[in-house]
Order: structure tokens, then sequence, then C-alpha cells
């Protein structure tokens, strides 16, 4: 968590850095601050609250100079307030450090600077990192770039960092590990960007390195990039890549909130995940990534997938389709407890890792234990070149293309699609699918997204829904079979933008607990189509309606049962039950929505959360 950005060149910094803190604030929006520098000045601005309050901040002091970087902050050490806001600056006011991550040796290493006479006004390690840069440089009387190296050999933990000295005012040093940066690269050397992603300089650059965790790098103006190794001091020739991001990808283009744009995104974004893969007319999924592993896939015994959040819900959702279509046994993990629990993996277990941001720290701590003991690991990710997809053997994008909005939306429905599209592939070739079967699924898939697209429609009356249980307190989710999952994430997407206590259960389960809670004020979301246990989710129904909860289902089109006995009803169009989660899920979407942005809350950046999880 936490965004960092910077630039050094010929033009203003202070603009370009505003700007690209603004695109990286789902990564954490508590505080802010910026460096800039000018003719032998360092200016510092901080402040408690999101990047307009920096901006606010900004209008009393200095912010000119070709150089500076900035900060939007996910607390870990300290509260949110302005003095522990980054940038930190070192005891002789030289050194000023941004810092993404968490360095958890930070106290011993501050007791022992101390000792030393150092002193410290926030409650942060970065505080700690930035003087023990300093008094390395001091003890080893070297550069700035040396002395950085030393100290982060001295350090525990994760970190994307970003140094200048005013001793040294033509270069910043930027390092790496376990916290993601992308450098961008003007034209001859002549300006450099960096970032926690590669949007704040698109519109900029398209030539962009992503450091490689354990790198250190010195950007310096007119000078071809320096990369090396941080242990061993070896150099590392810069892969420069090309940026596939454009401006609008990140920009509104129209709507409220990204949230609502997201949504509306999902039939282009599974469009454009099926791209070259689903291939109906000729009838096969063609996906390079399965394909060269395949016969690991068909003799799997067993697949382990490890996700966090909204990405975890797509991989139970993937145990239903993997079990129905491959018979592959398959066990779903909460990446942060598989990590910690020595679990039992064999080489013929494959690990599937699901994340929209590639960063989630749990989730590449699992794949990295999961890879020690053997395991083939597949990662299904959004961000090209993050770093899940490069820890991973193997592994195919969601392509959904950048997801600003917190809670997840056309990421969890693309996530849903690739895996759907793997074990439609395993299953055919394993033979677990019949030919037949096999084509009708194809067909169905490739109907989602014009499907989807006619649900969108609907919200009007989904809105009309959410303005009459805009002040419930609390929300049951109950869903069963593929749809459990998707009332596990329509809780999820409720209580984390609109902070309403909310709930996903089994429907079945309903009867061993939630049953208590209902009474005439609760809102009770039931997703009952047709082909998904129907009559047993009927009576459950049923149950609710005679302790006088209040019933918002979610059904197939034509349904009348339902109807009679629900509050409101939601019609998807019909779709074979295993593909029924993509069409659920979008109605929950735009309740959420609209019960969030009626109760007045931030959407896009609700309280506490952050995007990016790059810490446990
Ligand atoms: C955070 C986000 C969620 C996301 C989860 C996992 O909690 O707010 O939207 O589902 O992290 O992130 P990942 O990038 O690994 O999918």
């Amino acid at each position: 968590m936490c965004g960092i950005t910077g630039y050094i060149g010929f033009r203003q910094a202070y603009p370009i850095v505003i700007k690209g803190l603004q695109r990286l604030e789902y990564r954490g929006y508590d505080s802010a601050g910026i460096v800039t520098y000018n003719n032998n000045d360092v200016h510092v601005i901080k402040t408690k609250g999101k990047v307009s309050d920096l901006v606010e901040a900004a209008k009393t002091g200095s912010t000119t100079g070709t150089l500076g970087f900035g900060h939007t902050r996910w607390a870990t050490h300290g509260v949110p307030n302005d003095v522990n806001s980054h940038p930190h600056v070192s005891n002789s006011g030289n050194i000023v450090i941004v810092h993404n991550g968490i360095i958890e040796n930070y106290d011993s290493i501050k007791q022992e600077l101390i000792t030393r006479g150092y002193t410290f006004e926030s409650d942060t390690d970065t505080e700690v990192l930035v003087n023990l840069i300093e008094d390395t440089k001091k003890k080893n009387n070297c550069l700035l770039g040396k002395a950085v190296q030393i100290a982060l050999k001295n350090v525990i933990g994760a970190y994307a960092i970003a140094v200048f000295d005013k001793e040294k005012p033509d270069e910043i040093i930027i390092a790496r590990l376990g916290s993601p940066i992308a450098i961008g690269i003007g034209e001859d050397n002549n300006e450099f960007f960096f970032a926690s992603d590669a949007s704040p300089f698109v519109e900029f650059t398209k030539n962009v390195i992503y450091l490689d965790d354990e790198e250190l790098a010195i950007l310096k103006v007119g000078r071809e990039i320096k990369i090396h190794k941080i242990n061993d001091d070896s150099p590392v020739t810069p892969y420069v890549q090309e940026l596939q991001l454009n401006l609008e990808e990140i920009e509104k283009g129209g709507y409220e909130h990204f949230m609502l744009k997201e949504i509306h995104e999902q039939p282009d974004a599974i469009r454009d995940t099926f791209r070259g893969r689903l291939l109906v007319n000729e009838g096969i999924v063609k996906m390079g990534s399965v394909e060269n592993h395949l016969a690991k896939f068909t003799n799997a015994n067993r697949i382990i997938i490890v996700a966090c959040g909204t990405s975890w819900h797509a991989g139970l959702v993937a145990e239903y389709l993997f079990e129905d279509f491959t018979r592959i046994p398959v066990e779903v993990e909460y990446a942060s407890e598989f990590r910690y629990r020595n679990p039992i993996i064999t080489r013929n277990d494959i690990v599937i890792a699901i994340s929209q941001s590639g960063e989630t720290a749990d989730t590449l701590a699992a794949i990295k234990l999961a890879k020690s003991k053997g395991a083939f690991v597949f990662g299904v990710c959004n961000v090209v070149g993050s770093s899940i997809a490069r820890e991973t053997d193997s592994g195919a994008y969601t392509h959904a293309g950048p997801e600003i909005g917190v809670a997840s939306t056309k990421a969890f429905t693309t996530q849903m699609t690739v895996l759907a599209l793997m074990a439609l592939r395993v299953g055919n070739a394993k033979g677990t699918l019949s030919q037949s079967m096999y084509q009708n699924y194809l067909q169905e898939l490739s109907l989602i997204p014009d499907k989807i697209a006619s649900l969108l429609k609907q919200n009007d009356h989904i809105k009309e829904i959410a303005a009459i249980y805009k002040d419930s307190p609390n929300c049951l989710y109950l869903g069963r079979g593929f749809n459990f999952p998707v009332a596990l994430e329509g809780a999820l997407k409720l209580k984390e933008i609109s902070y309403i206590h909310a709930e996903g259960y089994p429907a079945a389960e309903m009867k061993h607990g939630p049953i208590a809670l209902i009474d005439e004020n609760m809102p009770i979301v039931v997703i009952a189509t047709r082909k998904g246990h129907y009559e047993k989710v009927v009576s459950n129904i049923q149950e609710i309606k005679s302790r006088d909860g209040k019933i918002i289902a979610i059904v197939t089109e034509g349904d009348t049962t339902v109807r009679d006995i629900a509050d409101h009803v939601i019609e998807i169009p019909e779709t074979e039950e295993a593909f029924t989660p993509f069409l659920t899920t979008i109605p929950l979407q735009l309740l959420s929505y609209h019960i969030a942005v009626m109760r007045g809350c931030n959407v896009d950046q609700p309280r506490n959360l952050a995007k990016s999880v790059t810490v446990e």
C-alpha cells in the first residue's frame, strides 16, 4: 500500500507529481506529501488527508523545481497525521525519502541511532530508514547511492523507496524489495519518472522499466539509468518495455465514479479477456500458457487456489468450475492462512494464484512458499508486469484494463472468465467434458458479455431498491452452489463501500444461525436462479418471509414463483448454471454502489481500505 511517484528532468515537477499522486490514491489516502528541490532549497509539504488537502496546503509554500517526489499513504506505523506523513527528512535536513512498505526491524535500528545522537519526530519506520542512510553515509564517507545500498542490507522488511540528497542534487536513488516500482524514461534520458505503477507518467513516455526485487537504480538526467543488485553490487542491464496503457483507461470517462465506470466496462472487459482465447467458430479455447503445461493440468492430483479479498471469491467460483468440468479436487485458501500453516503440497499439485494487482503481499508470499515446495504455480493477474505475474511459473492475464475503484468489480468477472476458460480447456483435454457439452459451454460463455450489457439496463430499478434499504444497519446475502461465492462477494461489496454490516452465507446454512437475526427490518438478498437448487432456495425464501424479513431476490427471467413471495426481484438472463455468477454478481455491484452513493460515502476510496495491499 501507499503510492510513491516522482520526477527529475526539465519540466516543473510539482504538477506532475500531484497528478501522479491523484492517480495513485487508490493505494492509500490517509495522508500525502511532496518534496521539491530548487536552487539549493529543499521544500517539503505534507499533510493528513487526501492529495486534494496537500494541494491546499501547498498553496502557501514553494513548489518550484525540476526535481520532486511525493507520497500518498496508507498508515502502517503511526496514526495518519502531518508528522507521520511522508516525505521524511534526515536529521541534517539533507536527505529526503518516500517509502512504500514496512521496515520490520526499525525499532532496534532506532534505538541504536538514538544512542548515536539521532532524534525522531514521527512514529514511522521510514524516518528511521532515512537517518540510517544518513548515518551510513557519514560512517562510510560515501556517496548517497552506496549509503542507500549499505543501509538496505541492514533492514528487514519490504520497500519501494526514493531518496534524494541535497549534496548530490542531480540524482534520485530508487530501490525495491517486495513493493513495486516502475521507472519511465524520457527521450535521450532527458527526464525520468517513477511511480508505484506506471499510470502517473503514461502521457509522458511509453518506455518503462519495472525494477525487480533487490535492485537499486540511479536516475541522473542525461545519463543512461544505472541499476545494481543491492546485495552484491552487480550491474543489471535495464530491460526497457513498452507501456501498454492509455490515458483514457485511467480517467472517469463521464461516469461519476470509477466504480460505476468499471461496472459498466464489464461487457467489454470480458470480451478483451476472451480475445484470441475463446474461438467459438473453431470450437476451441486457445490459451498458450495452459497449452504449454497441459499435461501438468490434466495429470494434477489437486489444484490449490490462493488469493485474498474479491480474488479469493473468484477462486471459490473456480472451485465449482474446475471440479465440475475437470473432476480435479480443488482447495481454495486465503493466501494469508496458507503461507503460515505449513501446507502439504506435492509436485503433482498445481497452485493457482489470483490477484488483480499482482502485488498482494500475502499472495506473493504464498506463491514463494508453494514454489519452494516444488509446486507448479500459475498466476491469474490483471496488472501486466506485476510482481505476481513475474514470480509465477506461468499465467494468464485477465486484460480487464486498469481498475481504480478500490472495490473490485471488473477484475472479479474477468478473473472468473480466465478461470472458466482454463477449466473448460482442461476438462476438454481430460475428457471429463464431452465434446458436445464443451461446445455448448463455449457458446454460452461467449454470450455472457451481451447478457451483462442487457442486465446493466436495470440500473434504475436497482437504484430504486437501493433507496429503500440505504439506511439498514445490516444486510444478509444468501446463495447456493455456484452462487454461494457470489453471496460472499455481494456482502463484501456492500460492507466495504457503504459501511453497512453485511454477511454472505450458503442459503441452507441460514437456519444454523443467521435466521435468528431476521425480523421486519432485515433486508436479505437471495440468489434464486432457476438452475441452482432452485426449489431449496425457494423454501429458504419462504422461511425468511414467515419471519417478516425483506427479500430482494435475484431470479432468472420470467420467474413467477419467487416474484409472488419476494419484496423485490431483479431478473437475470438465462444461462448455464456454471455461468450464473457472471450475471448474478452485476446487480449486487450496482446495489452496493447506489446504496453507498446515497449514504454519502466515498465509493472509490472507502475508509481504511487500499486497493493494493503490499503489507501483511
Ligand atoms: C484489497 C482490495 C480488494 C482486493 C484484495 C486482493 O483488499 O481492496 O479489492 O480484492 O485486496 O487484491 P488483489 O490485487 O490481490 O486481487
